[in-house]
């Protein structure tokens, strides 16, 4: 039995900063971020987004009555929770008014969670062949104002429907992972951005790649003359490709330059985003599925995940019959065509907006923001949604 995506959606805030601006705002040469970093745009989130209503837009995308009938499990990946005890998945289930005999999770492993989902949903699936599983990837990436890693934050959110036989992409078996207990990137309960060793965090992404690729390749017996197409968890588009790049005289120069010119459609949204942790790999795959005009189905894919701390993962999926038509493409089109730009100054004004931490009462309202779910306030130390 086939079991993989069968629905893939996302959404991202409606605002954003211009690298550029943010670039001479910073005192920096605009290239290293646009050229060296790779990133031309950031998301940037309004108070009334967070990770659960992110998530929620995005699988609005794509959900419909009988989705919502069918699905029995939610897997909510984030490393932006916004409570200690319960899951963000609870909030998004009721948002999105899923039939109520369902398992719901939310799960944590850095920018990792979302793969082991994935995973685990293909796992239930198989034993449940008529069940549907929502995989939830969310994040809202801080390392603070001013810091080396400001120019990789962003705001966004992936949601995939996981079924058996899927419209998109089958997911293959042979999968190679890792873990090691490294401190790259990691942040305390107590601190609301990331603590990070940038050059060790690069390091190790590559080194986790290196060692999942070379234990993919003995387990499956596969080279890099069958993948059509390989796509990165991209915390910042130059970062892959640093990784592709330590991998392509595997094969043949034609190759080499289709798997280059393939890697650059699969960073065409995460430029104008940022990292959004647990999603930018998915964020990947739809951008290389809804920009190239030469994948084919039977195409095989690879993916590589990675969760600072840390683990790492490389997988593989076969392009479906049919999946260019299962995408969302002029949806997904035209929430980029209703984001505004904002000044840094602006930019710097919603970064440090806070809900209140004492109990009291906010509501906001949603009449800059276009999202069908928003958060519209918090009370009693609980937050309050709605969907329009
Ligand atoms: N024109 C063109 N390129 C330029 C340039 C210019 N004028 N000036 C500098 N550059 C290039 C540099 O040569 C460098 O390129 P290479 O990496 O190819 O050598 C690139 O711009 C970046 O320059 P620096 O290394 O000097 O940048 P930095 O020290 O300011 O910080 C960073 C870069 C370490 C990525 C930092 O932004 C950071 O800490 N980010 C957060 C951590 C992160 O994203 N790590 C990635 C791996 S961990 C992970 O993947 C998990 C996760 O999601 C966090």
């Amino acid at each position: 039995m086939k079991i993989g995506i069968d629905q893939i959606g996302f959404y991202t805030p409606q605002y954003f900063v211009d690298m550029n601006d943010l670039a001479e705002s910073r005192g920096v040469e605009p290239a290293k971020f646009t050229i060296g970093i790779g990133q031309s745009e950031m998301a940037v989130a309004p108070l009334t987004q967070d990770s659960v209503t992110l998530a929620a837009n995005a699988a609005l995308t794509f959900l419909d009555d009988e989705m919502r009938e069918s699905i029995d499990l939610v897997l909510f990946g984030t490393e932006t929770g916004i409570d200690q005890s319960k899951s963000a998945g609870i909030y998004v289930h009721d948002l999105l008014d899923i039939q109520p005999y369902a398992r719901t999770v939310e799960m944590k492993q850095a920018c990792y969670s979302a793969t082991a989902a994935l995973q685990l949903a293909k796992g239930h699936i198989a034993l449940n062949p008529n069940s549907k599983v929502l995989v939830l990837a969310s994040d809202i990436a801080r390392y603070g104002l001013s810091t080396a890693g400001e120019v990789t934050q962003g705001a966004g959110a992936v949601a995939m429907l996981i079924s058996a036989n899927p419209r998109i992409l089958s997911l293959e078996n042979d999968s190679a992972y890792i873990t090691k207990d490294i401190m790259d990137f990691w942040r305390p309960n107590y601190s609301p951005y990331a603590y990070v060793d940038g050059k060790y965090s690069n390091d190790q992404y590559i080194a986790f790649f290196n060692e999942v690729w070379e234990q993919y390749k003995g387990k499956a017996n596969r080279s890099l003359d069958d993948f059509a197409a390989l796509c990165f968890h991209l915390p910042y588009t130059k970062m892959g490709l640093k990784a592709l790049r330590t991998i392509l005289d595997e094969t043949s120069d034609a190759n080499q330059d289709r798997l280059q010119q393939l890697y650059e459609h699969s960073t065409t949204y995460g430029r104008k985003i940022g990292n959004i942790y647990t999603a930018s790999l998915y964020l990947g795959l739809v951008s290389l599925l809804e920009n190239s005009e030469t994948l084919q189905a039977g195409d095989r894919v690879g993916l590589f995940s990675y969760g600072s701390g840390a683990v790492g993962e490389f997988f593989t999926g076969i392009l479906e019959e049919g999946y260019e038509e299962a995408l969302q493409k002029d949806t997904h089109r035209n929430i980029f065509v209703q984001r505004e730009k904002v000044s840094v100054a602006q930019y710097e004004e919603m970064f440090t907006e806070r809900l209140p931490e004492d109990g009291s009462e906010i509501m906001l309202s949603n009449e800059n923001d276009p999202a069908p779910a928003y958060v519209s306030g918090m009370k009693d130390h609980m937050r309050l949604y709605t969907r329009k």
